[in-house]
């Protein structure tokens, strides 16, 4: 069992943090892992990566969208609850060096799972351009967080109620039209917005590593429910990656497979809150 210590909510609750109780995985874990918790002895096992963590504490810190039966159901947890089960460190962690100048993009939740990778660069030494995107004002998160550790920030949004109007591969193309320094940009969020941003980066040939969130069931390479292609090799993404050369990823796959499940989550969802 593990202990929810501080809930809070943003974006009228529809994007939740959990800061959870996890000694063990909050020693372990790096940056771009992930765990699989499931909520009750009932529930089903959802991926969510570990956005932070306090190892002195041994507090981890999960940021999530309220988006189907799951999610909804972990909503209504409360200060001091418990989630039964968390399985973790999963996944690889993201490959961190210092190199120079890195861009780290996070869209809408993405920005929670870009965070600690983005910190982890910063602590390797490196100039961390950021670009934080959302839908709108209400719906971006860890933006102080960001600018922290972040050395130059940009924040966009689609409906221009807070930042620059529009999408983060806006002020991207700017940098990498303006910036000869890049070494590598990161992307993290929908998968329309990782598939843009590495059409752009391809042209200007700039490495760029996206994390990719299939559906994973076991999160162990055993069910083989979480395949991606990448470079046209079959992977699991829960073993080789979550993280992949964003340039050598069949996008169009990944989005067919991830929409398979729509009707069934929405009938799901439905009789949950009967
Ligand atoms: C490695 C990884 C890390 C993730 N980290 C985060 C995170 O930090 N914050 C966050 O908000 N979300 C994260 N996700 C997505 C999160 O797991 C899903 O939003 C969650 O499972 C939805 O469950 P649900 O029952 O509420 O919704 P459902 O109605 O069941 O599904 C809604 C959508 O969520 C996705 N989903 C559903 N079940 C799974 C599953 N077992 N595995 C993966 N995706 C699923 C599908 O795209 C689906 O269309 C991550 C996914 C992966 C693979
Ligand atoms: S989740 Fe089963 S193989 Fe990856």
């Amino acid at each position: 069992m593990f202990q929810i210590v501080r809930k809070q909510e943003y974006a009228k609750g529809t994007i939740i943090r959990f800061d959870i109780n996890a000694p063990k995985i909050a020693k372990k874990i790096k940056p771009g892992q992930f765990i699989i918790l499931r909520v009750n002895e009932t529930g089903e096992r959802i991926p969510m990566t570990v956005a932070d963590k306090d190892e002195f504490a041994g507090i981890i810190t999960i940021i999530f969208q309220v988006v189907g039966k799951t999610t909804a159901l972990m909503r209504s947890l409360k200060d001091g609850d418990m989630i039964r089960d968390i399985v973790g460190p999963l996944g690889k962690p993201a490959e961190v060096h210092n190199i120079g100048t890195v861009v780290m993009i996070g869209g809408g939740t993405g920005v929670a799972i870009l965070y600690h990778v983005a910190k982890a660069f910063k602590e390797a030494g490196n100039f961390v351009i950021g670009i934080m995107g959302a839908r709108d004002k209400e719906m971006l998160i860890l933006e102080n967080e960001m600018r922290a550790i972040c050395d130059e920030l940009i924040v966009t949004t689609d409906d221009g109620s807070y930042g620059q109007r529009g999408f983060v591969t806006e002020p991207l193309e700017k940098y990498l039209e303006e910036r000869y320094d890049i070494k590598l940009v990161y992307a993290i969020g929908p998968i329309v917005m990782m598939k843009n941003v590495c059409k752009l980066t391809k042209k200007y040939n700039k490495p760029t590593m996206v994390s990719l969130n299939p559906v994973m069931i076991d999160g162990t390479g055993m069910c083989g429910g979480c395949r991606v292609k990448v470079d046209n090799k079959t992977q699991f993404c829960c073993v080789d990656g979550p993280d992949f050369d964003g340039h050598l990823v069949d996008f169009d796959e990944l989005e067919k497979r991830n929409s398979m499940y729509l009707k069934d989550e929405k009938t799901s969802l439905l009789f949950s809150i009967r």
